[in-house]
């Protein structure tokens, strides 16, 4: 993975490279409609089969779902179970919708914490999906970036004790290595829905030069118009990296 944050596509390129997406707006979905917040969630998986099927079509490199947050295991009980139980289902029912469009299933997060009922067919699901060659489908499970980032900070402190790396040699590369999204591109896009502006421990450090979208549509109606609208909007962002209007004008190799 490249810590230099040049773009590698057009500033103009219509669809993002890699789209990360915090699905948010479950629970009040269903309260509006005086349904159990359960029945939010039930619709939010629908959703996801929309939006995965819109971003492999419309030629998505990677997308990213924050499924599960770390945090999200405080929630009641029964809650928590019936994720789990729709994680379960997803898996199982999605299972030749994924391999039979070469889609790569991974995931981030800490999976050793998920039920043993979905980590099987989940793990093997990915494991069966490792050599598709269509778009990357990560599912963050369990995940937050500021662990993940104390995950890498211990990994990389590791090697320094051990003699093998010594801390001058720490730069972007070796962090961004240590991550969970290792050798991925970073997300061009993170949507989030629900009217929520924050980024609730997603995709810390892989967000940095990323362009943030927020709408108001609660996860369980974001469809294909809501995605093209956003991809609308991220076309017309001027991703500069910190550069000048006139440096991201030029092409790459006249810049210095
Ligand atoms: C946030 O809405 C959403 C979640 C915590 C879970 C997201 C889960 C799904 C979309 C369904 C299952 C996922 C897969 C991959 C099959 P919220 O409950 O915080 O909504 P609220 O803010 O309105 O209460």
């Amino acid at each position: 993975m490249s810590a230099i944050p040049y773009p590698k596509v057009s500033p103009l390129a219509q669809t993002p490279r890699h789209v990360a997406i915090i699905m948010d707006g479950n629970g009040r979905w269903a309260l509006e409609r005086g349904l159990p917040r359960v029945e939010g969630h039930r619709q939010g998986a629908k959703a996801v089969n929309r939006v995965v099927t819109a971003c492999r079509e419309m030629g998505v490199e990677v997308l990213t779902l924050y499924a599960f947050s770390e945090q999200n295991w405080g929630r009641p009980d029964q809650e928590v179970g019936l994720l789990m139980q729709l994680l379960h289902d997803y898996v199982r029912q999605e299972r030749m919708e994924i391999l039979g469009n070469g889609i790569r299933l991974t995931t981030i997060g800490d999976t050793s914490r998920l039920p043993v009922f979905v980590r099987i067919p989940l793990d093997a699901l990915v494991a069966e999906s490792a050599k598709n060659k269509g778009m990357r489908l990560v599912l963050a499970l369990s995940y937050g970036g500021r662990e993940e980032l104390v995950d890498a900070v211990k990994a990389i402190a590791r090697r320094v004790a051990s003699g093998e790396l010594i801390p001058e040699h720490v730069d972007q590369d070796t962090v961004a290595d240590a991550l969970h999204t290792s050798g991925w591109e970073d997300p061009e896009l993170v949507i989030r829905t629900s009217g929520e502006l924050r980024l609730s421990n997603f995709l810390l450090w892989q967000s940095a030069y990323a362009e943030l979208y927020f709408t108001d549509t609660y996860w369980p109606d974001f469809d294909r118009e809501s995605l093209e609208a956003a991809f609308v909007q991220f076309a017309k962002r001027k991703r500069r990296f910190g550069l000048t209007d006139q440096q991201v004008a030029e092409p790459l190799e006249q810049r210095h």
